[in-house]
């Protein structure tokens, strides 16, 4: 499975993507706002520091905005991706985006049926937001495996992006029921590193390896 890091945040994509963990990443407007700098800015060194795909999303609402934005984001780098909503508009602007030659990534996908139409109109990536779910009461995960299912049942070229990871849980489900990509925050990727054995047993190690230097130098005295 690939993992992406679902930021425009550069430090923490650069700290990330140094440890060869980093396959891609997913933008929205909200995590954009939250940098200084222009949009096609960050989306450009984003680009430059990743090589994998990175998506861009347009904030227009109706079909020739949608496909002006998505004219302007592709050209800023070749592994740009166009994020458009799942929105009849979206629908639309997905087929003529694809066609173009520009993947798409349908976003703000709460259901299978919303998915599947999203794989139909020709979307490379279909985002279900498993996290705002789970918020609501509803298993985000059922989403995932139903898509999962409706992919290869089909053979769908679209991949299976599970956003809205709230926890590494979520990123070992996704993985676990064979979605195609997680993209998480930075804290979840980093919350993925851990365990307390891990810490516990390398202080262990170099405690040991003290005290033997310490009674080796000793012996030698
Ligand atoms: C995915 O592409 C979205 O950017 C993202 O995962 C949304 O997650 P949120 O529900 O934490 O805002």
């Amino acid at each position: 499975m690939k993992l992406f890091l679902d930021t425009a945040n550069l430090v923490q994509i650069k700290k990330l993507n140094q440890m060869g963990i980093v396959d891609g990443v997913t933008t929205n407007p909200t995590l954009v706002a939250k940098e200084p700098g222009e949009f096609e800015d960050i989306v450009l060194a984003i680009c430059k520091e990743v090589r994998g795909d990175v998506s861009a999303e347009v904030v227009s609402t109706d079909f020739e905005g949608m496909l002006a934005e998505a004219k302007h984001l592709s050209a800023i780098a070749p592994n740009v991706v166009v994020k458009v909503p799942m929105i009849p508009e979206g629908l639309r602007a997905t087929k003529a985006i694809s066609k173009s030659g520009t993947r798409v990534n349908v976003t703000l996908v709460f259901s299978a049926n919303q998915g599947l139409l999203a794989a139909k109109a020709g979307a490379s990536f279909i985002s279900p937001f498993i996290g705002r779910l789970d918020d609501i009461g509803q298993r985000g995960m059922e989403l995932v495996e139903d898509l999962v299912k409706i992919r290869d049942n089909y053979g769908l070229k679209a991949e299976v992006l599970v956003g809205s990871i709230r926890h590494p849980q979520h990123v070992l489900e996704a993985a676990k029921v064979g979605a195609d990509i997680a993209t998480m925050p930075p804290e979840v990727m980093e919350k993925m590193m851990q365990h307390p054995l891990t810490d516990a047993g390398l202080k262990r190690f170099l405690d040991d390896w003290e005290k033997a230097k310490k009674t080796k130098a000793s012996i030698t005295v």
